[in-house]
C-alpha cells in the first residue's frame, strides 16, 4: 500500500514516514522544505520539493497513492495572527488542493494533522471530541476550515478520512527555530547554558505527547477510525513547573527557570480526552513523558556534538 505524506521532512511527518517504513508501506513525501529539513528523510525515499499550493497532477499521476496523510502547514499560531491570508493559504487552500487530486486520482483515505486549537478556551476538561469548537486564533480557525472541508468532500465524493486532533507534540526533531514548543525550547536552553523562560507562574498545564506516539496514531488511522474525528494526546495534564522538574531529572543543575509576566491569550489549562482514540484506532500512549524526554535530550545532546565536529 502507498502513502503519500505531505510535510515528511517536518518534525511530525518525519516520524510518520519513519513507522509506515517500519510497517512496511510505500512511502512518497511532497515537501517543499520551508520549515523541513532534507536530512530527515530517509536516503531511498522518494520525495517531491514542491509547493502544495501549485497542481499536485504529476505526482498524483505519477505515484498513485492509495492513502494521504497530510501534515505540511503553516504551525504557527503567532504567524497566523500577524498574517491569516498566509495561513488561510496553506491550512485552506493547500488542503482543497489535496482534495481535489485525492478524488480525481482515486485515492481511498485522507488522514489530516489537526490541533486541540480547534476548541479555543477550554469549557470543560478534559477536552472530548463533542466539546464546543471556537478557535482563539487564525491558526485555529483555519484548521477548523480545512477539517469541514473534508467532511464535505467525503459527503460529496465519498472520499474516507480521520482528522486528528493533536495535544502539544514534543519529541526529537522538532524546530527550536521562530516559535518552537515550550519541550524543544527549554531542552534548547538547557543545552546552551541559559535559563529557562516560565512565562507566568509556571502552574499553568498543557497535555504533552512524544511525536513516536502521533506517528503510531497515523499509521493505525490507515486501517481504523473511518470518516471519525479522533484527539491524540497523553490524556495527562502536566504543569511547566513539574516538566521542568522531570527535565532537571534529566539533564541536572543547568535547569534553572526565570520567571516572566504572563503572555496575554495564553491558556491556563489544557487537557484532551484520549478515550475515543483508544477506542476507535486501537491505540494508546505507549511513552511516558520521562521516557520520552529521555530519548529527546539525548538526541539533542547527540546532535549538537554533531555540528561542533563539522
Ligand atoms: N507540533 C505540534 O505540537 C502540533 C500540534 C497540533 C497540530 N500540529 C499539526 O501537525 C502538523 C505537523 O506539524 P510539525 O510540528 O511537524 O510542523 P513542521 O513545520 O515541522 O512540519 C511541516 C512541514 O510541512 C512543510 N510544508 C509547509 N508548507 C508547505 C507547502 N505549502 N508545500 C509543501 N510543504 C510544505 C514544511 O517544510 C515542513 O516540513 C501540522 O499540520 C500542524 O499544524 C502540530
Amino acid at each position: 500500500m502507498k502513502v503519500l505524506v505531505t510535510g515528511g521532512a517536518g518534525f511530525i511527518g518525519s516520524h510518520i514516514v519513519d513507522e509506515l517504513l517500519f510497517q512496511h508501506f510505500d512511502v512518497v513525501i511532497v515537501d517543499n522544505l520551508s520549515t523541513g529539513r532534507e536530512e530527515n528523510i530517509p536516503g531511498h525515499v522518494t520525495h517531491y520539493n514542491m509547493d502544495l499550493r501549485d497542481s499536485l497532477d504529476l505526482v498524483f499521476a505519477n505515484e498513485r497513492p492509495d492513502i494521504v496523510i497530510h501534515q505540511a502547514a503553516q504551525v504557527s499560531v503567532a504567524h497566523s495572527m500577524k498574517n491569516p491570508g498566509f495561513d488561510a493559504e496553506e491550512n485552506i487552500k493547500v488542503t482543497v488542493n489535496l482534495l481535489e487530486s485525492c478524488v480525481k486520482y482515486g485515492v481511498t483515505k485522507f488522514i489530516f494533522a489537526s490541533s486541540a486549537a480547534v476548541y479555543g478556551a477550554p469549557a470543560y476538561l478534559p477536552i472530548d471530541e463533542n466539546h464546543p469548537i471556537d478557535p482563539s486564533s487564525f491558526y485555529g480557525l483555519s484548521k477548523r476550515s480545512a477539517e469541514t472541508y473534508i467532511e464535505m468532500f467525503s459527503q460529496t465524493f465519498d472520499l474516507n478520512y480521520t482528522i486528528l486532533r493533536y495535544s502539544n507534540v514534543y519529541g526529537m526533531r522538532q524546530n527550536t527555530e521562530g516559535e518552537a514548543g515550550v519541550v524543544a525550547l527549554f531542552i534548547d536552553q538547557a543545552l546552551k547554558g541559559e535559563t529557562l523562560s516560565v512565562f507566568g507562574d509556571g502552574l499553568q498545564t498543557r497535555d504533552f505527547i512524544f511525536v513516536k506516539d502521533v506517528a503510531k496514531a497515523n499509521v493505525a488511522a490507515c486501517l481504523n477510525g473511518d470518516r471519525e474525528t479522533i484527539n491524540i494526546s497523553q490524556g495527562i495534564q502536566t504543569s511547566i513547573l513539574e516538566l521542568i522538574k522531570a527535565l532537571y531529572l534529566n539533564i541536572g543543575d543547568s535547569i534553572q527557570p526565570s520567571f516572566y509576566e504572563e503572555r496575554t491569550g495564553d491558556i491556563r489549562h489544557s487537557l484532551l480526552s484520549n478515550k475515543k482514540a483508544k477506542q476507535l484506532l486501537e491505540w494508546e500512549p505507549f511513552y511516558t513523558l520521562s521516557e520520552g524526554l529521555k530519548l529527546t535530550i539525548e538526541h539533542s545532546q547527540n546532535h549538537k556534538v554533531h555540528m561542533y565536529l563539522k
